[in-house]
């Protein structure tokens, strides 16, 4: 297994790598009915997408305004409007279960000394939120909104953000571990060593860059640094 030399932090996505997105809809899907599964799905690629697309447009919104609107799009798609169900659906997002290594992995990597933080899209008062109810909130160095840089993963803006907060200047000896593709390849491009989380099967995107490692889970991580 490959090992990364020199890293100093590890710098962690949120949603889809730290936290399960599917959990909500998951704890729902008796109300839902048989299209949970596909409308999870959809939830988040809208959710994704409006985020490039906002972040190409130049008209920025913050993630909270970003997921309601691709689950109204989801819902609205598979014809469900039970009323109260966003709201719920949406208050279950503030509290989403971490992975169940994802504790153990934190403690792991601190204890070799490396700093460890969040990089999400997420908004401050989302992440949080989700820190809070996963029981992280003392595992993190830092947690980083893109809310400080006003604009989405993948803009170097917001990875070179990272570097700053940490006062890290070598991008090499960040650690940026993401199950997302296009977030682990775009932060490899940038410099980061990246780990790449392979939690849905997915294959490397046809964009430049590419990680220097892939795992099953987060505890493989502590071995690689
Ligand atoms: C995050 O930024 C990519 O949604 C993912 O946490």
């Amino acid at each position: 297994m490959t090992k990364l030399e020199g890293i100093r932090a590890c710098v962690f996505d949120a949603y889809g790598t730290l936290f399960d997105v599917h959990g909500p809809i998951r704890k729902l899907a008796v109300e839902i009915g048989e299209n949970a599964d596909a409308i999870s799905k959809l939830w988040r690629q809208k959710q994704l997408e409006y985020t490039w697309l906002r972040s190409l447009m130049g008209v920025h919104a913050d993630f909270w305004h970003v997921t309601g609107d691709a689950l109204d799009y989801a819902l609205e798609f598979h014809d469900v409007n039970e009323p109260g169900l966003k709201d719920e659906l949406m208050a279950l997002y503030l509290k989403l279960e971490a992975y169940p290594e994802a504790k153990d992995a934190l403690e792991a990597v601190r204890g070799r000394g490396k700093m460890t933080a969040i990089l999400s899209n997420g908004s401050p008062s989302m992440l949080d939120a989700a820190v809070r109810s996963a029981g992280l909130d003392k595992l993190f160095n830092f947690v980083l909104s893109v809310e400080d840089v006003g604009i989405y993963k993948p803009s170097r803006r917001v990875y070179r953000h990272a570097m700053q907060k940490l006062s890290l200047h070598e991008a090499p000896s960040i650690c940026f571990v993401s199950a997302n593709t296009w977030d682990a390849q775009a932060a490899a491009q940038f410099g980061f060593q990246v780990v790449r989380v392979d939690r849905f099967g997915l294959k490397d995107d046809r964009i430049p860059g590419k990680p220097a490692a892939l795992v099953k889970d987060l505890s493989e991580l502590a071995g690689l640094i």
